[in-house]
């Protein structure tokens, strides 16, 4: 579970270990994460806390093999780390932002999609869910890179299922909307966001633990049929 310090991803550590999961929470804020860990830890759950960056390949081993070191296999891979550009213009996006979100968003999930399907088709089965946006549907003026890496997470998500779900490993994704975190709470005090909030059709931001539902949903046996989907949780923003 990475991203697993903040917002959705603690969510879906936290309700993912009220199920009954075993579950290794990754952050790169070690703060945030061991933080995670000891809510788990006190409702009586069983984690690994570990700090890396989803983004460099030696963390992303790491995170892997420690993961499958402490719980003997690795069942399920929730891609959730993610960083916004605050919906930054394309002309005003330079290189370094560019490269940041991509790594981070994009190749953060390739790299730690490829280290851990070996570890899943070694018992011929698995489960990746991916955290991509509505941002991988749509676009909404500005946010060029992260609108691309979204895209790009929804790319990563049917080539993956198209390739291994054969060989037992299903592969999804969902799409939140308006989502409020750590990353989004500024955001939501622009009366321009508060106005496009409130033309949805739930008139309401959603709560990470909305998306934790929705990520165990296709973590688990009840989506058995889902692959290389995308499920959008936006309270309709997508659909009007
Ligand atoms: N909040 C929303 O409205 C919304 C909407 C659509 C999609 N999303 C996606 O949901 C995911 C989670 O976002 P959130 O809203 O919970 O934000 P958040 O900022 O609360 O949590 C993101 C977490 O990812 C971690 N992280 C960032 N870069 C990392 C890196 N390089 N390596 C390891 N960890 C890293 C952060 O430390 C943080 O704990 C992201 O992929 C985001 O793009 C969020």
């Amino acid at each position: 579970m990475t991203g697993a310090g903040s917002g959705i991803g603690r969510a879906i550590a936290l309700l993912f270990s009220e199920e009954g999961a075993k579950v290794a929470v990754a952050d790169y804020n070690g703060e945030s994460v061991q933080e995670t860990a000891k809510m788990i830890m006190d409702a009586g759950g069983e984690q690994l806390a570990i700090t890396g960056d989803v983004s460099n390949p030696d963390d992303v081993d790491r995170v892997v093999s420690s993961t499958v070191d402490k719980f003997g296999k690795l069942d399920i891979l929730c891609n959730n780390a993610g960083v916004f550009d605050g919906f930054t213009p394309a002309l005003d996006t330079d290189d370094e932002l560019w490269d940041r979100i991509i790594s981070i968003n994009l190749k953060g999930v390739f790299l730690r999609s490829r280290r851990a399907i070996p570890e899943m088709l070694k018992q011929g089965k698995g489960a990746i869910v991916n955290t991509a946006s509505i941002a991988g549907l749509v676009a909404n003026g500005g946010g060029v890179a992260y609108t691309a890496s979204k895209h790009g997470v929804v790319g990563i998500t049917r080539a993956l299922a198209a390739e291994f779900t054969p060989q037992g490993i299903r592969v999804n994704a969902f799409c939140p909307g308006g989502i409020l975190t750590n990353m989004t709470k500024d955001l939501f005090q622009d009366p321009g966001v508060k106005a496009m909030i409130e033309n949805t059709p739930i008139h309401r931001i959603g709560e990470p633990e909305e998306m934790a539902r929705a990520a165990l949903f296709l973590a688990s046996d009840d989506s058995s049929f889902s692959t290389g989907s995308l499920l959008v949780v936006d309270g309709g923003m997508t659909a009007v």
